[in-house]
């Protein structure tokens, strides 16, 4: 108690603080500079205080949102929010609000200029937008305020990439242009759409039956609720991010994490229209229209996320608004004006594409290969896009793109990987087989040796050594041969180190002789790549993983997808889906151990370093990402006639679905671990096992108490020998001296006292030594005490409310000294605790659901795969159970992320009073509030025998003739 009151005091002069400097930072010269530049005549969106509403129906607001919608376009829904303290007009408590925000990840945020205004083409205006604080740094630092320092480092991977607005000015802005291709497709060559017509499918949806008034009043009353929530942050976005990537829901402001094209609004378009939205569609439309895909801030495009986010949102629009006869062709010409710039990542050797794309035409016109660490899913989840397109514009080209990728992953399959049937997270698309060229290279040994030669095989044999996944080298956008055609040793590549994410054009294997090779193939001053010895899709280099999760997930999942879309009529992705699911059910399925025993399934990670009979390490996690796979077997099992698949579908949904309901939010972590049972039939809760298993020093914690006692008792022994000693040596001395006088006994209490907490103090070093505070602040991704300590760090004055102390550690008694020894052991502060004290406090500390062994990342980012799966069974078996799940899991998340003008990620679904992150991602309107709606629509509401959906939810058409037109 005594330390948590010391900390509020910590926090409150923190935010004091931070106001103050704020507030100076406001007035200060630069500042004003930037904002003078602002046009004063119209002033800039600001977030304005909610306007003053009686506080009791606050409990309702979202049933208010309701009732506001069209008149309501453009003005969002000032909804008081009472737990949602940022949106208050007081600063201070704002800054404990946005505790992690944005600027947390790397993700600059700016508000919104008026819309239209010349000013927004002044870059010293966009600067003006930035926020030019971080919280976060602010509240923890309480040093200066941080004016706008982009942090590229620690992002969430290639998402942040080069998100810096103020860099590039509009006037000098380099547009994307046409290049010619260096590995072009002859088109006698082009793989053609598979022409002929669909074969019959097995339907996928139940036959549903007429339902009751009642069950309909409720349906709906539920739909209506989950379009109020659309609503809300639909005009939240118009309001305050309209034309930018995402909204920031809390501070209501913008981000562009996604080239800055308008990713919430085009990934939104189709949802609008599903909802009956059209007013919204049209009014967006226009924006659309204004999108100009041929530049962008980012100076790489994310091709997978560009391709399911912007392509598939295109394309769905104008499938669902009835495509040439809706009208609204703007659609299908913003689809392939972003398709023909996307074209220019396939211009490869083996035409295997480049998944970051450096557009810019001085790199784009540059020959190059794929990536020798490529994740599987953004390499196989482009194939629905670019098939769906070629056949609205009947283009072969589109369709060719794809199916080649297919093909190599095809072939890979039939040759065998380690776990056959699937495929490792990480893999080399290059093309180029490094073993073969090094014996080649070997085998010709060039005598004359100049200093290129010498760097060159320093650097390849560097390579091959110590460059790992997280250490990648990178010659592409440093190597310009073309600035010197005639010189190629000025080609010389620069060696440089990337972010563990950032793959991108990755061409280690292709340039690694350049400059060498150069020297022979530069002839008509045309940029070649060097030869290598080609080979197919191979594993990256490192571990080999296996899972149905995060970089993997989305691969798999168009294997069944694509054969829809294709009527049928590629058999490859029947057999690409069947063997995948074989080594899914052979190697990744587990049942948990958990409380009620109840019957579900999760998917596991294999690691191995290729021989999996015998090395193969099994991690048992549960991750939100991976809950799609329900749906994929649902689906699967459907238009395959596999029965048990629709059952395995069924428990994989189910699994997601417990682990919604196992935590205090009633939401599922975004990852962490169970126990597996050996035994799928015989699965019985044990707690001796589950608490084994959360303190794996169990056993040496025994002896540490046991150590304790032991070391208690000698101490007692020694203490009373000494004492006896001392009136032993006392009573001769008394003796010898006849004027001696005693001496007292109260000295020699304190003496035995210090000595013995000295001893003591040395127990609690040790102990606090294993967890390690520091890692809990900044790291929200993974838990640390697995990994061991850097130091002894003390809860210091960090966020008291947020971070958890590490497990085992005493929040009451860490860092204290005891000042003497206390004789009632219970309380002893020092004493070791016993397994089962540790694993008690662990659970408390960590407030860990029954039956996780950890949660390694415990926030929610308003993801939509588990209510993804939960609306496939519903739609496959018709059992209305699900749309009771549905339900509560709906009901979770509006309480915990609403804000007044959108829906917020959040840090800890295992904590009820937890913080909102500010961000909203464009799935959320994209994907989970669409399938929470479709799951209370009436089914033939994109009906699964009529659409498929892409990873991203966007529904294409199914062939019901040739061509799928
Ligand atoms: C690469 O080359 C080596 C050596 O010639 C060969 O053993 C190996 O099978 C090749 N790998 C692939 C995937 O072609
Ligand atoms: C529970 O687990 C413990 C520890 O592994 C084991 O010794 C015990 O037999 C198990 N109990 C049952 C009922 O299986």
């Amino acid at each position: 108690m005594f330390r948590l009151r010391r900390y509020r005091y910590y926090v409150f002069f923190a935010a004091i603080v931070v106001f103050l400097l704020y507030r100076v930072a406001r007035n200060s010269e630069q500042w004003e500079t930037v904002s003078a530049s602002f046009p004063h005549t119209v002033p800039p969106f600001t977030p304005k205080p909610p306007p003053a509403r009686d506080s009791g129906g606050n409990t309702q607001a979202h049933a208010e949102v309701k009732g506001g919608t069209a008149e309501d376009r453009g003005l969002p829904q000032q909804v008081p929010d009472k737990s949602d303290k940022a949106n208050s007009p007081n600063k201070v408590p704002d800054l404990k609000g946005q505790h992690r925000v944005a600027s947390d990840h790397g993700r600059d945020e700016f508000e919104l200029p008026p819309k239209s205004d010349p000013a927004v083409k002044d870059p010293a205006v966009k600067e003006a937008g930035v926020v030019a604080y971080d919280h976060n740094e602010a509240t923890k630092v309480t040093t200066a305020p941080i004016i706008n320092v982009p942090d590229k480092s620690n992002g969430q991977g290639a998402k942040d990439a080069d998100n810096n607005p103020i860099k590039i000015p509009t006037n000098t802005e380099t547009h994307w242009t046409k290049v010619p291709e260096h590995f072009p497709v002859p088109a006698s060559e082009l793989i053609p759409l598979p022409t002929d017509k669909p074969r019959k499918i097995p339907t996928i949806q139940y036959a549903f039956e007429k339902e009751s008034a009642t069950t309909r009043e409720t349906r709906e009353a539920r739909q209506q609720q989950v379009k109020a929530e659309m609503e809300r942050s639909w005009a939240g976005y118009w309001k305050y991010a309209r034309g930018h990537d995402e909204l920031s829901p809390v501070t209501k402001k913008f981000r562009d994490p996604f080239c800055g094209w308008a990713a919430t609004l085009v990934d939104s378009l189709d949802t609008l229209w599903i909802m009956g939205m059209e007013d919204e569609f049209e009014e967006a439309l226009l924006e659309v229209e204004k999108i100009d895909f041929t530049v962008s801030k980012r100076a790489e495009i994310p091709v997978f996320e560009t391709t399911i986010r912007y392509l598939g949102g295109l394309i769905a629009a104008y499938d669902v608004s009835s495509g040439d006869n809706g009208g609204y062709d703007i659609l299908l010409e913003k689809a392939v004006e972003l398709a023909e710039i996307l074209m220019g990542v396939f211009d490869t050797p083996n035409r295997m594409p480049v998944l970051y794309y450096n557009w810019k035409p001085k790199y784009a016109s540059k020959p190059k290969r794929a990536g020798t660490s490529v994740s599987v899913a953004e390499l196989g989840s482009l194939a629905m896009e670019f098939t769906r397109l070629a056949q609205l514009t009947k283009k072969n080209k589109y369709y060719d793109a794809v199916a080649r990728i297919t093909d190599a992953f095809y072939e890979w399959q039939e040759q065998g990987t380690s776990i056959p049937g699937i495929f490792p997270e990480h893999i080399d698309a290059s093309g180029c087989n490094i073993t073969a060229q090094n014996e080649l290279e070997a085998a010709k040994k060039v005598p004359d040796i100049d200093i290129n030669d010498n760097f060159n095989r320093d650097r390849a044999q560097r390579t091959g050594a110590t460059v790992n996944e997280h250490d990648e080298l990178d010659f592409g956008p440093e190597v310009d041969p073309g600035a010197h055609p005639g010189n190629p040793s000025m080609a010389k590549p620069h060696i440089m180190k990337r972010s563990q994410k950032s793959t991108a054009q990755m061409m280690n294997s292709g340039k690694q002789r350049n400059s060498e090779t150069s020297k022979a193939e530069l002839i008509a001053g045309e940029n070649t790549l060097p030869e290598c010895v080609s080979q197919g899709l191979t594993p990256g280099r490192g571990m080999q993983q296996y899972s149905m999760g995060g970089s993997q997930d989305s691969t798999y999942e168009y294997f069944p997808k694509q054969w829809l879309l294709l009527g049928g009529l590629e058999p490859k992705y029947k057999e690409l889906h069947l063997k995948a699911t074989e080594a899914v059910k052979k190697w990744l399925l587990y049942r948990p151990m958990v409380p009620d025993e109840r019957d579900i399934l999760f998917s596991s990670k294999v690691v191995t370093r290729g021989e999996p009979e015998t090395d193969a390490n099994t991690q048992y996690e549960v991750t939100h990402l991976t809950c799609f796979i329900g749906g994929m077997f649902g689906m699967g099992g459907k238009i395959f006639e596999v029965p048990a698949d629709v059952e395995i579908g069924a428990k994989l949904t189910e699994g997601c679905v417990w682990a919604y309901e196992s935590t205090a939010t009633g939401i599922m972590p975004e990852g962490g671990h169970l126990l597996p049972c050996s035994d799928l039939k015989n699965c019985h809760w044990n707690q001796t096992l589950y608490e084994k298993e959360l303190d794996p020093l169990f056993e040496s914690r025994e002896e540490q108490v046991q150590e304790y006692y032991d070391r208690k008792a000698k101490a007692k022994a020694a203490m009373e020998k000494k004492k006896k000693d001392e009136e032993f040596a006392r009573h001769h001395a008394q003796i010898k001296s006849e004027t001696g006088q005693p001496r007292k006994p109260a000295l020699d209490d304190k003496l035995s006292r210090g000595s013995h907490s000295d001893h003591e103090n040395a127990g609690i070093q040790k102990r606090a030594a294993i967890p390690d505070m520091g890692e809990r602040e900044d790291d929200l991704a993974e838990s640390s005490y697995a990994t061991g300590s850097k130091s002894a760090k003390f809860i210091g004055t960090q966020d008291l409310e947020d971070s958890d102390p590490a497990p085992g550690f005493e929040r009451s008694t860490a860092g204290q000294v005891p000042l003497q020894t206390n004789e009632d052991e219970d309380e002893d502060p020092s004493r070791p605790l016993t397994h089962a004290e540790y694993v008690a406090q662990k659970i408390e500390n960590e407030k860990l659901p029954k039956g996780f062994v950890d949660v390694t990342s415990r926030n929610y980012i308003l993801r939509p795969e588990a209510i993804e799966s939960v609306w496939y069974m519903y739609r496959i078996t018709g059992d209305k159970k699900w749309q009771e799940k549905g339900w509560k899991m709906f009901e979770s998340i509006v309480k915990y992320t609403a804000t007044d003008v959108g829906n917020s990620a959040i840090h800890s679904v295992l904590d009820t009073h937890t913080t909102k992150l500010n961000e909203m991602e464009s799935f959320w309107t994209a994907e989970t509030l669409k399938y929470f709606y479709m799951l209370y629509s009436e089914p033939n509401l994109i009906s699964l025998d009529n659409y498929v959906l892409n990873t991203e939810a966007h529904p294409f058409k199914r062939p019901k003739t040739s061509f799928g037109v």
